[in-house]
């Protein structure tokens, strides 16, 4: 029995089939090569000694899904595939709408009728919105979205929990992430977007290996402990564990939702400073205006993570910087 991974060539779902192969499970990938390339096969490949099948396939394309289901024996499918850029996803909420929302419809429709009905959803905290308080908890719920891509989890969740209504045999682990950062130790497979990043690591890798010339922290006037937002950073190699644990979880039928973070706050500034000493580089940076949306401080409640699935995150931001500079330097 094989597991599908969609989007499997990219940041996350890449680490995730890396640790999946090192469970020693079948894997089948299908991903459009929109924000990825094929070349990771090879690379997780190296990793692990293993191999898996890839299908250049858009989920939303259900005849080629199909195909896919019907020459593998799914038994069960962790669900990365999809648009995630919060900046973009304003001016193209079409698009975000179409390849999330819709994708992930054409997905559940070849699995019901597959009967294939364990799935891991990659959801994310913003579905939380603004709740007023710092840490997330699952009981919390869900919020209003501040973005296209934001409604597009939130909206993807509400599908799901109205899926498992209609029938209780699926079992559904909605998990939602906090701030991804962070490369496979071996530095064979990473982040690393094309153009100018949005995100806080992709963009200091860029500004450590001389390709942009300088940070801008946005904002040093929020009402925390140096001026700079506070965001849960995780390992990616943490996140993609948290998979492997849910997957277990999927032996028994419901509807389940996981805070995947750290439960610790780390500011801008900390992970400028803690990159800038574990790597031994200056990074150039400078103090911006605040970015439009973002919110001063955030971190996850991970307790239910560990009390039901066994899982909690182990790697530090020391790690998190050391291993995306040793992933950066040779992407470059
Ligand atoms: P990513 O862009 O690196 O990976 C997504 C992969 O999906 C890419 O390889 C892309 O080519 C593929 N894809 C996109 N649309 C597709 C389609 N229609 N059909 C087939 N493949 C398609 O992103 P990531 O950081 O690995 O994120 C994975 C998932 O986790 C996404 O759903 C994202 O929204 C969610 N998530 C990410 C973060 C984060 O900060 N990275 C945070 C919370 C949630
Ligand atoms: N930041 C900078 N300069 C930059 C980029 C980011 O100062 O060039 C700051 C941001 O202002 C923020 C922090 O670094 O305070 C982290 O920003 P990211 O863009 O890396 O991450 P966000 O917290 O904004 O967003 C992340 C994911 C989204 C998800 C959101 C909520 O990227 O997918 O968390 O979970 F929706």
């Amino acid at each position: 029995m094989a597991i599908l991974v969609t989007g499997g060539t990219g940041y996350i779902g890449s680490h995730t089939v890396v640790e999946l192969l090192k469970n020693n499970k079948e894997v089948v990938i299908v991903d459009n090569l929109s924000n990825s390339s094929k070349d990771i096969v090879d690379k997780i490949e190296q990793i692990t000694g293993k191999k898996c099948k890839f299908y250049e396939v858009d989920i939303r394309d259900a005849e080629d899904l199909i195909k896919v289901f019907n020459e593998n024996e799914i038994d069960s499918v962790i669900h990365f595939a999809g648009l995630k850029a919060v900046g973009e996803s304003v001016y193209k909420p079409l698009e975000y709408y179409d390849n999330n929302v819709i994708g992930t419809i054409k997905l559940l429709e070849v699995m019901k009728a597959s009967g294939c009905k364990k799935l891991v959803f990659s959801s994310s905290a913003t579905v939380y919105g603004d709740p007023g308080t710092p840490k997330y908890t699952e009981e919390l719920g869900r919020g209003k979205a501040s973005s296209p891509y934001g409604a597009t989890k939130i909206t993807i969740e509400e599908i799901l929990e109205n899926l498992y209504a209609s029938d209780n045999t699926w079992t559904i682990s909605m998990l939602r992430y906090f701030n991804p950062i962070g490369a496979h130790e071996s530095g064979i497979i990473g982040e690393n977007p094309n153009g100018i990043p949005n995100n806080l690591m992709p963009y200091i890798q860029k500004v450590a290996t001389g390709e942009l010339k300088e940070l801008s922290i946005f904002g040093d006037d929020y009402d925390t402990k140096d001026g700079t937002c506070i965001r849960d950073y995780i390992h990616v190699v943490d996140l993609a564990l948290g998979h492997i644990k849910a997957l277990e979880k999927l032996e028994k039928p419901g509807i389940y939702v996981y805070n995947l973070g750290t439960g610790k706050g780390h500011s801008v500034l900390e992970i400028v400073k803690t990159f800038e000493k574990v790597n031994n580089i200056k990074l150039n940076y400078k103090i911006a205006p605040r970015r439009a949306g973002d919110l001063a401080e955030f971190f996850a409640d991970p307790s239910k993570a560990k009390k039901e699935l066994g899982w909690e995150a182990k790697k530090g931001i020391e790690e998190m910087c050391r291993d995306s500079w040793n992933f950066a330097k040779n992407a470059k």
